[in-house]
């Protein structure tokens, strides 16, 4: 999706964005986010970068594994604003850390951190294999992605009852109290067109990650994906440049 499209729809929802993603989810957003991270605990990452961090409560939830210092990065300024409030509020700024950045173009060295994570935020990324290539640059060798994503449901009537609710309920309930005329129509939109499952975990395995795995949340309503950083290029199965060394 265009970024300037998702940036302003994001800016304008983003009063709302908290309240919204708990009501419409029925607090199992909070949940989600908790039990991604804990993917990580084994590596015990010192160094986190949360990609399109919004309002910042993957970073927060990230804060049960004890790291240095989180970065999160966003395109929509009022979401980061929003997400600065609640961090001085609970006093959280001193390893949390949130500015402006693109998904596609992270400006951050090679190998910088331990791991990298996104929830939510790579089906509105404007070229998802550059975002996830990205994510993989600025980790280290034997550094770890997670991607928490929204997914479809398989399993009937479970699936039948929850498009439902995706496509026709929630809409309305979001239009009514974002104010926003089309932010909650474009997220069943986004879920129903993003790659899940084996897809993503092929996505995972071109952009260089080893290891991906996804673990599937409320009958599939949420995923996590997570893949590993190589020690070496070979490990990954990935050839060398002709003409390489
Ligand atoms: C649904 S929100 C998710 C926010 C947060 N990660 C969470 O768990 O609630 C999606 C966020 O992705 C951001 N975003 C979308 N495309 C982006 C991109 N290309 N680079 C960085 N952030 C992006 C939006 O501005 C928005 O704040």
């Amino acid at each position: 999706m265009e970024k300037q499209y998702v940036r302003a729809l994001f800016n304008a929802i983003a009063f709302r964005y908290d309240l919204l993603n708990h009501l419409l989810s029925g607090g199992a957003d909070l949940y989600w986010r908790r039990r991604a991270v804990e993917h990580m605990r084994k590596l015990q990452p010192r160094r986190i970068l949360d990609v399109a961090t919004g309002t910042a409560d993957l970073a927060i939830a990230a804060l049960r594994l004890g790291p240095l210092e989180v970065i999160g990065v966003d395109i929509a300024e009022e979401m980061l604003k929003r997400g600065r409030e609640k961090l001085e509020k609970r006093g959280l700024g001193g390893t949390i850390s949130l500015r402006h950045g693109e998904a596609e173009h992270l400006e951050f060295a090679e190998g910088r951190f331990d791991a990298a994570m996104v929830a939510f935020g790579a089906r509105n990324f404007e070229n998802l294999d550059l975002g996830i290539s990205e994510m993989h640059r600025v980790l280290r060798p034997g550094g770890m992605v997670l991607v928490l994503e929204f997914s479809r449901p398989r399993l009937f009537p479970f699936k039948q009852i929850y498009l439902f609710y995706f496509k026709r309920i929630l809409p309305l309930v979001g239009r009514s109290l974002s104010r926003h005329g089309h932010a909650y129509t474009y997220l069943p939109e986004t879920v129903l067109r993003f790659p899940e499952g084996a897809d993503f975990l092929t996505l995972l395995g071109r952009a260089g990650f080893t290891g991906a795995a996804e673990d599937r949340l409320t009958l599939g309503i949420a995923t996590v994906y997570t893949g590993i950083k190589p020690a070496s290029p070979a490990a990954a199965g990935v050839s060398p440049s002709p003409g390489g060394p």
